[in-house]
Protein backbone atom coordinates (compact mmCIF):
# COMPACT_ATOMS: atom_id res chain seq x y z
CA UNK A 1 0.00 0.00 0.00
CA UNK A 2 1.42 3.29 -1.20
CA UNK A 3 -0.59 5.86 -0.48
CA UNK A 4 -0.63 7.60 3.31
CA UNK A 5 -2.55 5.64 5.72
CA UNK A 6 -5.50 7.14 7.31
CA UNK A 7 -4.44 7.20 10.70
CA UNK A 8 -0.85 7.02 11.62
CA UNK A 9 0.19 6.79 15.07
CA UNK A 10 3.64 7.32 16.01
CA UNK A 11 5.39 6.54 19.93
CA UNK A 12 1.45 8.07 21.60
CA UNK A 13 2.06 8.05 25.39
CA UNK A 14 -0.52 9.35 27.80
CA UNK A 15 -0.60 10.18 31.70
CA UNK A 16 -3.82 10.87 33.44
CA UNK A 17 -1.91 12.87 35.97
CA UNK A 18 0.99 10.84 37.11
CA UNK A 19 -0.61 7.47 35.68
CA UNK A 20 0.63 6.55 32.23
CA UNK A 21 -2.54 5.27 30.04
CA UNK A 22 -0.73 4.52 27.14
CA UNK A 23 2.88 3.35 26.42
CA UNK A 24 4.33 4.46 22.64
CA UNK A 25 2.11 3.08 20.98
CA UNK A 26 2.53 2.93 16.72
CA UNK A 27 0.47 2.04 14.54
CA UNK A 28 -1.04 2.79 11.01
CA UNK A 29 -4.83 2.18 10.03
CA UNK A 30 -5.38 2.02 6.30
CA UNK A 31 -7.27 3.67 4.16
CA UNK A 32 -11.23 2.03 4.57
CA UNK A 33 -10.02 -1.03 6.47
CA UNK A 34 -11.65 -2.24 9.76
CA UNK A 35 -9.59 -1.89 12.67
CA UNK A 36 -10.38 -3.62 15.76
CA UNK A 37 -8.67 -2.92 19.11
CA UNK A 38 -9.09 -5.50 21.49
CA UNK A 39 -7.78 -6.03 25.27
CA UNK A 40 -8.56 -6.45 28.95
CA UNK A 41 -10.94 -3.63 30.43
CA UNK A 42 -8.78 -0.25 31.72
CA UNK A 43 -6.20 -1.61 28.98
CA UNK A 44 -6.59 1.94 27.12
CA UNK A 45 -8.51 0.99 24.42
CA UNK A 46 -10.98 3.92 24.73
CA UNK A 47 -8.00 6.51 25.87
CA UNK A 48 -6.66 6.04 22.54
CA UNK A 49 -9.67 6.18 20.59
CA UNK A 50 -10.52 9.50 22.55
CA UNK A 51 -7.17 10.74 21.04
CA UNK A 52 -7.95 10.43 17.37
CA UNK A 53 -10.35 13.12 17.35
CA UNK A 54 -8.99 15.50 20.76
CA UNK A 55 -11.38 13.81 23.06
CA UNK A 56 -8.96 13.77 25.76
CA UNK A 57 -8.31 17.45 25.89
CA UNK A 58 -7.93 18.12 29.89
CA UNK A 59 -5.80 19.91 31.77
CA UNK A 60 -4.36 16.57 33.54
CA UNK A 61 -3.92 14.64 30.80
CA UNK A 62 -0.43 15.11 29.21
CA UNK A 63 0.26 13.88 25.35
CA UNK A 64 3.35 12.93 23.85
CA UNK A 65 3.76 11.18 20.64
CA UNK A 66 3.12 12.25 16.63
CA UNK A 67 -0.51 11.56 15.73
CA UNK A 68 -1.84 12.43 11.84
CA UNK A 69 -5.48 12.09 10.63
CA UNK A 70 -6.61 13.06 7.50
CA UNK A 71 -4.02 15.77 6.88
CA UNK A 72 -4.40 16.90 10.41
CA UNK A 73 -1.33 17.24 12.95
CA UNK A 74 -3.81 15.94 15.56
CA UNK A 75 -1.70 17.01 18.65
CA UNK A 76 -1.10 20.64 17.61
CA UNK A 77 -2.28 23.27 19.25
CA UNK A 78 -3.21 25.09 16.18
CA UNK A 79 -5.83 22.13 15.16
CA UNK A 80 -9.40 22.91 14.42
CA UNK A 81 -11.03 20.35 16.78
CA UNK A 82 -14.17 20.96 15.17
CA UNK A 83 -12.86 20.66 11.70
CA UNK A 84 -11.10 17.67 13.14
CA UNK A 85 -14.31 16.30 14.46
CA UNK A 86 -15.95 16.97 11.38
CA UNK A 87 -13.80 14.54 9.30
CA UNK A 88 -13.27 12.10 12.21
CA UNK A 89 -16.62 11.07 14.06
CA UNK A 90 -17.26 9.70 16.86
CA UNK A 91 -19.70 6.97 17.90
CA UNK A 92 -20.30 5.96 21.10
CA UNK A 93 -21.63 2.87 23.44
CA UNK A 94 -24.91 4.32 24.15
CA UNK A 95 -27.05 4.79 21.36
CA UNK A 96 -28.48 8.19 21.78
CA UNK A 97 -30.06 11.11 19.69
CA UNK A 98 -31.25 14.14 20.53
CA UNK A 99 -34.30 14.44 21.19
CA UNK A 100 -35.54 16.00 18.35
CA UNK A 101 -36.67 14.68 15.27
CA UNK A 102 -34.97 11.96 13.44
CA UNK A 103 -34.66 14.64 10.17
CA UNK A 104 -32.95 17.17 12.84
CA UNK A 105 -30.88 14.61 14.08
CA UNK A 106 -29.42 13.51 10.97
CA UNK A 107 -29.19 17.42 9.76
CA UNK A 108 -28.00 18.85 13.30
CA UNK A 109 -23.67 18.75 12.76
CA UNK A 110 -24.03 19.69 9.07
CA UNK A 111 -26.19 22.87 10.33
CA UNK A 112 -23.78 23.69 12.78
CA UNK A 113 -21.04 23.45 10.49
CA UNK A 114 -22.27 24.66 7.40
CA UNK A 115 -25.07 26.57 8.32
CA UNK A 116 -25.60 28.43 4.74
CA UNK A 117 -26.16 24.52 3.07
CA UNK A 118 -29.05 25.11 0.84
CA UNK A 119 -32.21 23.63 2.00
CA UNK A 120 -32.45 20.71 -1.02
CA UNK A 121 -28.37 19.99 -0.49
CA UNK A 122 -30.12 19.39 3.32
CA UNK A 123 -32.85 17.34 2.17
CA UNK A 124 -30.00 15.63 0.10
CA UNK A 125 -27.28 14.67 2.57
CA UNK A 126 -30.00 13.67 5.03
CA UNK A 127 -31.57 11.81 2.04
CA UNK A 128 -27.95 10.03 1.65
CA UNK A 129 -26.70 9.46 5.23
CA UNK A 130 -30.30 7.41 5.86
CA UNK A 131 -29.70 5.41 2.86
CA UNK A 132 -26.20 4.27 3.98
CA UNK A 133 -27.06 3.27 6.78
CA UNK A 134 -30.28 1.74 5.44
CA UNK A 135 -33.08 3.17 7.32
CA UNK A 136 -34.20 5.19 4.47
CA UNK A 137 -37.02 2.65 3.19
CA UNK A 138 -38.38 2.40 6.94
CA UNK A 139 -37.74 6.03 8.14
CA UNK A 140 -38.79 8.16 5.02
CA UNK A 141 -42.40 8.44 6.01
CA UNK A 142 -42.00 9.62 9.20
CA UNK A 143 -38.86 11.79 9.47
CA UNK A 144 -40.21 14.27 11.69
CA UNK A 145 -40.90 11.35 14.64
CA UNK A 146 -38.29 11.86 17.69
CA UNK A 147 -35.09 10.38 17.15
CA UNK A 148 -35.49 8.83 20.60
CA UNK A 149 -38.87 6.94 19.45
CA UNK A 150 -37.01 4.36 17.53
CA UNK A 151 -35.99 0.72 18.69
CA UNK A 152 -31.78 0.61 20.02
CA UNK A 153 -30.91 -0.53 16.75
CA UNK A 154 -32.30 2.19 14.41
CA UNK A 155 -31.11 4.84 17.32
CA UNK A 156 -27.64 3.39 17.09
CA UNK A 157 -28.18 3.77 13.19
CA UNK A 158 -29.06 7.22 13.37
CA UNK A 159 -25.85 8.35 15.19
CA UNK A 160 -23.92 6.80 12.48
CA UNK A 161 -26.27 8.63 10.05
CA UNK A 162 -25.61 11.45 12.00
CA UNK A 163 -21.94 12.35 10.81
CA UNK A 164 -22.28 10.97 7.66
CA UNK A 165 -23.35 14.33 5.82
CA UNK A 166 -20.19 16.52 7.01
CA UNK A 167 -18.63 13.51 4.70
CA UNK A 168 -16.10 12.54 7.50
CA UNK A 169 -12.72 9.96 6.57
CA UNK A 170 -12.56 7.84 9.74
CA UNK A 171 -15.30 6.86 11.88
CA UNK A 172 -14.60 5.63 15.47
CA UNK A 173 -17.02 3.34 17.32
CA UNK A 174 -16.31 2.79 21.54
CA UNK A 175 -18.29 -0.36 21.85
CA UNK A 176 -21.32 0.22 19.65
CA UNK A 177 -23.16 -2.65 20.42
CA UNK A 178 -22.83 -3.60 23.67
CA UNK A 179 -26.57 -2.09 24.43
CA UNK A 180 -27.97 -4.31 21.55
CA UNK A 181 -29.50 -7.57 21.49
CA UNK A 182 -27.67 -10.07 19.07
CA UNK A 183 -30.51 -8.89 16.14
CA UNK A 184 -29.35 -5.46 16.76
CA UNK A 185 -25.46 -6.30 17.00
CA UNK A 186 -26.01 -8.16 13.52
CA UNK A 187 -27.32 -5.53 12.06
CA UNK A 188 -24.70 -2.72 12.75
CA UNK A 189 -22.14 -5.10 12.29
CA UNK A 190 -23.86 -5.81 8.76
CA UNK A 191 -24.19 -1.73 8.31
CA UNK A 192 -19.97 -1.63 9.36
CA UNK A 193 -19.55 -4.12 6.54
CA UNK A 194 -21.49 -1.90 4.12
CA UNK A 195 -19.17 1.02 5.10
CA UNK A 196 -15.99 -0.50 4.75
CA UNK A 197 -14.02 1.14 2.02
CA UNK A 198 -15.84 4.10 2.03
CA UNK A 199 -14.93 4.84 5.45
CA UNK A 200 -12.06 4.22 7.36
CA UNK A 201 -13.31 2.60 10.81
CA UNK A 202 -11.66 1.68 14.27
CA UNK A 203 -14.06 -0.39 16.33
CA UNK A 204 -12.99 -1.15 20.30
CA UNK A 205 -14.51 -4.15 21.06
CA UNK A 206 -15.01 -6.58 24.34
CA UNK A 207 -16.43 -9.01 22.22
CA UNK A 208 -13.63 -10.75 20.81
CA UNK A 209 -16.19 -12.72 18.33
CA UNK A 210 -17.15 -9.18 17.04
CA UNK A 211 -13.59 -8.51 16.04
CA UNK A 212 -13.33 -11.67 14.59
CA UNK A 213 -16.45 -11.34 12.53
CA UNK A 214 -16.10 -7.69 11.31
CA UNK A 215 -12.49 -6.42 11.73
CA UNK A 216 -9.96 -6.46 8.64
CA UNK A 217 -6.86 -6.26 11.39
CA UNK A 218 -7.22 -6.40 14.74
CA UNK A 219 -4.47 -4.66 17.48
CA UNK A 220 -4.03 -6.12 20.95
CA UNK A 221 -3.83 -3.78 23.90
CA UNK A 222 -2.34 -4.57 27.61
CA UNK A 223 -1.99 -2.32 30.20
CA UNK A 224 -1.24 0.95 27.94
CA UNK A 225 1.17 -1.18 25.47
CA UNK A 226 0.05 -2.24 21.97
CA UNK A 227 1.23 -5.85 21.80
CA UNK A 228 0.53 -7.27 18.84
CA UNK A 229 -1.51 -5.89 15.36
CA UNK A 230 -2.12 -8.23 12.57
CA UNK A 231 -4.25 -9.55 10.27
CA UNK A 232 -7.52 -10.66 12.09
CA UNK A 233 -7.81 -13.84 11.04
CA UNK A 234 -3.63 -14.41 11.75
CA UNK A 235 -3.78 -12.89 14.91
CA UNK A 236 -6.30 -15.14 16.61
CA UNK A 237 -5.11 -18.16 14.70
CA UNK A 238 -1.50 -17.96 14.96
CA UNK A 239 -0.81 -14.85 17.76
CA UNK A 240 2.59 -14.15 17.71
CA UNK A 241 3.22 -12.86 21.86
CA UNK A 242 2.42 -15.16 23.78
CA UNK A 243 0.38 -12.35 25.84
CA UNK A 244 -2.22 -12.02 23.04
CA UNK A 245 -2.75 -16.16 22.72
CA UNK A 246 -3.32 -15.86 26.46
CA UNK A 247 -5.82 -13.37 26.11
CA UNK A 248 -7.76 -15.09 22.84
CA UNK A 249 -7.96 -17.73 24.63
CA UNK A 250 -10.25 -16.56 27.95
CA UNK A 251 -7.56 -17.23 30.16
CA UNK A 252 -8.14 -13.43 31.26
CA UNK A 253 -9.52 -10.00 30.77
N1 LIG B 1 -10.43 10.58 32.78
C1 LIG B 1 -9.60 9.74 33.39
N2 LIG B 1 -8.87 10.11 34.46
C2 LIG B 1 -8.04 9.25 35.07
N3 LIG B 1 -7.84 7.97 34.69
C3 LIG B 1 -8.53 7.55 33.62
C4 LIG B 1 -9.44 8.39 32.91
N4 LIG B 1 -9.98 7.69 31.89
C5 LIG B 1 -9.43 6.47 31.96
N5 LIG B 1 -8.56 6.37 32.99
C6 LIG B 1 -7.75 5.19 33.34
O1 LIG B 1 -6.92 4.89 32.22
C7 LIG B 1 -6.88 3.47 32.00
C8 LIG B 1 -7.39 3.18 30.61
O2 LIG B 1 -8.77 3.49 30.56
P1 LIG B 1 -9.64 3.28 29.27
O3 LIG B 1 -11.00 3.79 29.58
O4 LIG B 1 -8.94 3.84 28.10
O5 LIG B 1 -9.65 1.69 29.14
P2 LIG B 1 -10.49 0.72 28.22
O6 LIG B 1 -9.53 -0.25 27.62
O7 LIG B 1 -11.35 1.51 27.31
O8 LIG B 1 -11.40 -0.06 29.28
P3 LIG B 1 -12.90 -0.61 29.16
O9 LIG B 1 -12.78 -1.87 28.34
O10 LIG B 1 -13.30 -0.90 30.57
O11 LIG B 1 -13.74 0.44 28.51
C9 LIG B 1 -7.70 2.85 33.11
O12 LIG B 1 -6.81 2.47 34.16
C10 LIG B 1 -8.62 3.96 33.56
O13 LIG B 1 -8.95 3.83 34.93
MG1 LIG C 1 -13.40 1.76 27.09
Amino acid sequence: MNEAPAVRIRGLSLWYGAFRALEHVTMDVHRGEIMGLIGPSGCGKSTLLRCLNRLNDQPYVRIEGDLTIAGYDVMSPTTDTLALRRDVGMVFQRPNPLPISIRDNVLFGLRLHAPKTSKAEQEARMEGALREVMLWDDLKDRLHHDGESLSLEARQKLCIARLLPLKPTVLLFDEPCSALDPAGTAAVEELMRTLRGTYTQVVVTHNMQQARRISDRCAFMLMGELVELDDTAQLFTHPSDERTARYIEGRFG
